[in-house]
């Protein structure tokens, strides 16, 4: 072969390949964590060669040999330096040329009836079983977190003033606000479930390159070593699919969509003008001029992991599109963004997850703000309305008293309640004058009124529970 023995082709080939070129097309630097991956997928194909009686037993005990002798390899990290010099273009290259240095003659078996592209299919199902499994458990941990902090904040009924537009608008709990960020990480933690379902379903292995093979592999046997449900139906269609890889990306960018607004609100949150939280030491960071900073970096890079995760996503889905069925060697492309997303993705909601239990709150000025710039306006119209006023007119008068009252710089008070119940002829008008009032006042389910948050909390911990267990 004159293109070097590290290559797995060559043979029809007279002329050297340009260095440049072959550099170029190497994905060696980004699919070397795959090396477990392929590791699994090689045994599983061992035991397809056995079943159908391709090896005899003899070789295929010194392939099963010579993988578990690279498998101690890459945990004693002895197996990247050989990947790197082998010349290999990628790491499932790398692996055979290991085997093929480790077994002799044996090693030479490996390869029958399989692909790259079968064998990169199957990889990457394995890898997206992997951490589409430690996405679910990071949501469930991040999720159960915010519960429990929902918890602990509604014995304390700590008030909040919920935002709309960034605007003060209704008073809640800040218990609310946790359950409404648990909820987040409940449908984060749902979605990985499914895209770890989904991939163990269907093993690709024995698609070959495109159209199955001649030899009579036993695709089930290295199903069942796997773990997938069943088989691929179609071949053409397995090497060229990256759904899963992508359903991945998705779920881990929608969990660092949800975790950026979370950061994005802390912030601020954090910041002496709002006064509402503080991060801990552990987890804010100074200024190297003014001496007084502490600043929540945590949360403002999990705020940007979202945006390069969000084109990470438009960018591997990007590589497929006019795309021919089967492989091609764009979706190398797509998987190293896809790899490199997932990394980045884990790596934030791991980070997020530690700098979100090290923020304090700051009751007094939580409460504070609660009651302050008429956040009880809706209470009181709706107040009216209870009495029988139309909600137009109700929003109407409401409205005329929260500016007399802006104007003179006060909040609402009994005086504004006798003025609205005397304009509606009506005899001593009830309403929440105060944010704790309004809370308690809340008669809807999945309101922030505390037995209907309470209720909802625990629900929310329940379905924690059973994502927790097993995928959904
Ligand atoms: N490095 C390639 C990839 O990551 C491996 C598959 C190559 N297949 C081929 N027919 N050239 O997708």
């Amino acid at each position: 072969m004159s293109t070097g023995a590290s290559l797995q082709w060559g043979g029809r080939f007279s002329g050297r390949p340009d260095p440049e070129l072959l550099a170029f097309g190497s994905s060696l630097e980004d699919d070397l964590i795959l090396a477990p991956f392929d590791l699994a997928c090689s045994r599983a194909h061992v035991a397809a060669l056995r079943g159908g009686s391709i090896v005899s037993p003899a070789i295929a005990d010194a392939l099963d040999a010579a993988l578990e002798s690279v498998t101690s390899e890459l945990a004693d990290g002895s197996f990247f330096a050989f990947a790197r010099s082998s010349g290999a273009e990628d790491v499932h290259g790398a692996i055979d040329a290991r085997v093929r240095a480790l077994a002799a003659e044996s090693g030479e078996w490996l390869h029958a009836g399989r692909s790259r592209n079968d064998q990169v299919a199957t990889t990457l199902a394995l890898y997206v079983r992997d951490r589409a499994r430690n996405g679910r458990k990071l949501a469930v941990a991040i999720g159960r977190d915010a519960l429990a902090r929902s918890r602990s904040a509604l014995e304390d009924r700590t008030l909040l003033a919920a935002t709309t537009h960034w605007q003060p608008a209704q008073p809640v709990l800040l218990a609310f606000w946790l359950g409404a960020v648990a909820e987040q990480f409940v449908r984060a933690a749902a979605r990985f479930a499914r895209v770890e379902n989904d991939s163990a379903a269907h093993s690709p292995l024995g698609s070959g390159a495109c159209s199955g093979s001649s030899l009579p592999l036993d695709r089930a046997a290295a199903a069942r070593a796997l773990g997938f449900g069943t088989t691929t139906r179609n071949a053409l269609d397995a090497v060229g699919d990256r759904d899963l890889v992508l359903d991945l990306v998705h779920a881990c960018v929608r969990a660092l969509v949800a975790t950026s607004r979370v950061a994005g609100e802390l912030v601020v949150w954090c910041s002496p003008t709002f006064g509402y939280a503080r991060l801990d030491d552990a987890a804010a960071t100074g200024s190297s001029l003014m001496p007084q900073k502490r600043n929540p970096d945590p949360f403002e890079l999990a705020r940007a992991a979202a945006a390069a995760g969000v084109g990470d996503l438009a960018g591997a889905l990007a590589t497929l599109t006019g795309l021919p069925l089967s492989y091609h060697r764009d979706l190398q492309t797509t998987k190293a963004i896809s790899l490199r997303a997932t990394e980045n993705s884990l790596g934030t909601l791991g980070a997020f997850a530690r700098a979100f239990g090290l923020v304090r709150w700051n009751a007094a000025r939580l409460n504070a703000g609660a009651d302050g710039a008429y956040t009880v306006a809706t209470d009181v119209a709706d107040a009216l309305i209870a009495r029988g006023i139309t909600a137009r007119r109700a929003h109407a008068l409401v409205g005329g008293a929260v500016a007399a009252a802006d104007a003179s710089e006060r909040p609402l008070d009994a005086n504004d309640l006798r003025s609205l119940s005397n304009a509606c002829g009506l005899d001593e008008l009830q309403a929440p004058l105060r944010a704790r009032e309004s809370v308690e006042g809340k008669r809807t389910l999945g309101s922030t009124n505390p037995d209907a948050l309470r209720a909802s909390i625990e629900e929310a911990a329940r379905e924690l529970d059973a994502l927790a267990g097993q995928p959904a």
